[in-house]
């Protein structure tokens, strides 16, 4: 792609006020992944398969991505599955990676196929919302007073940073040592692109974005500082605020709900993501959109393949689940499906459903099927 191209494309418009696609019907691949991916897809489907019933224009197709893609087409993120994601609207994806899939060469592992599909289709923005549920507070490794009612947006830049930099690889050094080696970069673009998602997204909520980087010591984050504070000035009604990631780590169990909207780079927000998915109870109940900058979208839950717990019926849906209502959100423009969605999953938390993950001593532990009828019986209602 030409530089210009390319600058256009990172200078479009938000993201957050993109057009609405009102492409009939709906077009959604689904991608179950590994280990407990299918399992909790299946769950996610039976939403699909209600809205459908009620006459709502939806199709789907199922692919494979990650160690499934593997196993049936020999590459973590095959051919077919490139075309049928672009043809898509927007793609719901389960959970890939596993033990069965380490010895793998590199660039065949199922971490490759993730990566490999956010970038072709340019999913540069990730959203991951970080909300304490009331039902849950007691399953949090904090204090109930200190994650009460919290409701914070982690925004993670997802197609650049030391994830895709080069050069990087192995080398000997000079005293014939062994090293292996990064590269860490962002671009002017790339930034402004997400500071203004960032900005966009903390003016539809609290009015407060906090920019997280690394100033004192990397050159990558001083340039993402200054570009973040020219974007601002675009954004006078939002309070713009900025923290080394270390500190952000620790505020965000000292006193997380001081934030209203973190954005950050790829590696950074990796790690704070995981992080404040403690803060809400449990991984299992997190959802994420990662967005192109028209609104098409690729949906998961933030968890990962829980090879440990796979086939057993007790992996969580309900991250999945909300993932859809993401997807009808961003991608669809439907706040009624989404919030019915939310709302169904409140109910059934409420009513004391409850799998492994989110259950406190002496409560009734029920199964991922469980959970998913669970959740289309509130919706039915
Ligand atoms: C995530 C995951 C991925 C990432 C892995 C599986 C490549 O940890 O989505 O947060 O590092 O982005
Ligand atoms: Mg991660």
């Amino acid at each position: 792609m030409s530089r210009r191209r390319l600058d256009r494309r990172l200078r479009a418009p938000s993201i957050l006020s993109h057009q609405v696609n009102n492409r009939m019907p709906h077009k959604i691949l689904i991608l179950p992944g590994d280990y407990i991916g299918p399992e909790i897809m299946t769950e996610a489907v039976k939403v699909l398969e209600l809205f459908k019933a009620e006459g709502e224009a939806l199709e789907w197709s199922f692919g494979h991505l990650g160690g499934a893609a593997y196993d049936a087409e020999g590459h973590p993120y095959p051919e077919s599955t490139r075309q049928a994601a672009r043809a898509a609207d927007a793609i719901l994806l389960g959970a890939v990676g596993g033990p069965k899939y380490d010895g793998l060469p590199r660039e065949l592992r199922p971490e490759r196929g993730l990566l490999g599909i956010r970038k072709d289709l340019n999913l540069f923005a990730n959203l991951r919302p970080a909300l304490a549920f009331e039902e849950l507070a007691g399953a949090s490794s904090l204090k109930k007073e200190i994650i009460a009612g919290l409701d914070i947006l982690i925004l993670r830049e997802l197609t650049g940073d030391i994830y895709f930099g080069h050069p990087r690889g192995r080398r000997t050094t000079a005293d014939g040592d062994e090293e292996g080696f990064d590269t860490m970069h962002y671009s002017v673009p790339e930034i402004e692109r997400i500071a203004r998602v960032g900005f966009e997204a903390a003016r539809k909520r609290g009015k407060r974005l906090c920019s997280v980087d690394k100033e004192n010591v990397l050159e990558t984050s001083r340039l993402w500082r200054e570009v973040v504070i020219r974007v601002a000035a675009e954004y006078p009604d939002v309070a713009l605020s900025h923290q080394y990631v270390d500190n952000a780590a620790m505020q965000l169990l000292k006193n997380p709900k001081q934030f209203d909207v973190i954005v950050t780079g790829n590696l950074f927000g990796d790690i704070l993501s995981d992080e404040a998915s403690m803060l809400a109870g449990s991984i299992g109940m997190l959802p994420s959109a990662s967005l192109d900058e028209h609104g098409k979208g690729m949906y998961e839950p933030i968890h990962g393949s829980a090879p440990d717990i796979a086939g057993q019926d007790k992996a969580n849906p309900l991250a999945t689940i909300l993932s859809m209502a993401m997807m009808f959100k961003y991608t669809f423009d439907r706040l009624d499906l989404s919030k019915r969605i939310d709302a169904a999953v409140k109910q059934v938390l409420a009513a004391g459903h409850r799998t492994g993950d989110i259950a406190q001593a002496g409560e009734k532990i029920i199964g991922t099927r469980e959970m998913g009828d669970a959740v289309v019986a509130m919706l039915v209602k």
